[in-house]
């Protein structure tokens, strides 16, 4: 398919992450500064119909699922509509969100309707002094209202995600039994370097192999596998199953070698790579050349291609390597 975004370690992407805003309602220590992100201005967000135009183009090459991320994605009033055009746009698609799912419950079935197909909300504690700590406000009765609202409205699987730190480590099985409880899909996630204050510490990582240890204690663990060989997150069987909890050890078991996504900000530039520094702007392409013309089309597809050409082979966090250094291909890899 000479439409395909493929990098040149032949990864292909089927995987599309959107970010629709930098706004958060949290600000959980590893993301986010106190103060929140600076704001975009709203001229330079993607707009529903370009954000529909978009995936549209991506679908066209090969996307098969669609993912709206943030910052939080519920904080954009206009969220169902981006939903909307996707759909429209890409009707083949597995449409789904990541998010922290405050308010969730007000808005899922609006969004449902647009066609959203599965949510996976961010959940570190279910203890509440502790959830206050970590996202440094005091919420957690309105996330579980949330995942409520979203297990009400039929969207299964709801996925949970806990990122792995000290707090979470020791109220790791409380949250694993409150997901078996209610039919939640629990994934823990080694920390990145991904905050804004630069806080991250190697030796400071609370790894897989520490959580197993924890969760043995209180739990049979059976390991099943991935989902799929492109999954970020590994999973075992909870005494016995149907249960499951997943591992995403981005750090020391890193999955870069079978990544199939590409990823479009709020403001409309492709990042090959969660820890890629370079952005390719599709959004410039889209208001210069402006209409909905096959020429700017293939003018986007090939652009959003070279991006991809560009991704780097891995993050290189695994082998101790600061983030950016370790970044390039097997050609110039000491190991
Ligand atoms: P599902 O298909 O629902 O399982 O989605 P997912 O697990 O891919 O999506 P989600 O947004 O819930 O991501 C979970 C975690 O996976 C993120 O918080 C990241 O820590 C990690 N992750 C996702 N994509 C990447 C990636 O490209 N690179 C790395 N290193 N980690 C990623
Ligand atoms: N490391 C790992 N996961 C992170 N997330 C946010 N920051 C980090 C980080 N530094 C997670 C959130 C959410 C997902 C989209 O990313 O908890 O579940
Ligand atoms: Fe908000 Fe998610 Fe960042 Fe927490 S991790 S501050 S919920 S964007």
């Amino acid at each position: 398919d000479t439409e395909a975004l493929v990098d040149r370690y032949g990864r292909v992407a089927h995987d599309l992450r959107v970010s629709v805003t930098e706004k958060c309602s949290l600000r959980c220590t590893y993301c986010m500064p106190a103060e929140g992100l600076p704001a975009i201005p709203r001229e330079d967000l993607l707009t529903p119909a370009e954000i529909g135009r978009l995936v549209g183009i991506g679908y066209r090459a090969g996307i098969r699922d669609v993912r709206f991320t943030g910052g939080e994605p519920l904080m954009r009033p206009d969220l169902a509509e981006i939903v909307r055009r996707t759909r429209a746009a890409a009707p083949g698609v597995r449409i789904s969100m990541t998010t922290n799912a405050i308010g969730l419950d007000k808005r899922v079935d609006e969004l449902v309707d647009a066609g959203l197909d599965r949510v996976n909300v961010s959940l570190d504690s279910i203890d509440r002094r502790h959830f206050a700590e970590l996202t440094r406000r005091d919420r957690l009765p309105q996330v579980l209202a949330g995942i409520q609202g979203a297990l009400g409205a039929g969207l299964s699987p709801v996925k949970l995600n806990a990122v792995l730190m000290p707090e979470t480590l020791a109220g790791a099985a409380d949250l694993l039994a409150w997901a078996v409880e209610h039919g939640c899909r629990l994934r823990f996630i080694e920390q990145m370097p991904l905050d804004a204050d630069q806080n991250w510490d190697r030796d400071q990582l609370v790894s897989a192999e520490r959580l197993l240890d924890v969760l043995g204690a209180r739990f049979d663990l059976t390991p099943v596998g991935r989902e799929d060989p492109s999954a970020p997150a590994e999973e075992w069987a909870v005494d016995g199953g149907p249960a499951t909890v997943g591992i995403i050890a981005s750090v020391t078991r890193s999955f870069c070698g079978d990544c199939d996504r590409t990823r479009l900000t709020a403001e409309g530039t492709v990042r090959s790579c969660l820890f890629g520094n370079e952005e390719v702007d599709l959004r410039a392409l889209l208001r210069t050349e402006g209409h909905d013309d096959a020429a700017t089309d293939a003018a986007i597809v090939a652009a959003w291609q070279g991006a991809m050409w560009a991704k780097p082979f891995a993050h290189g966090l695994d082998r101790g390597a600061p983030d950016t250094g370790a970044i390039g291909g097997p050609a110039d890899d000491p190991e």
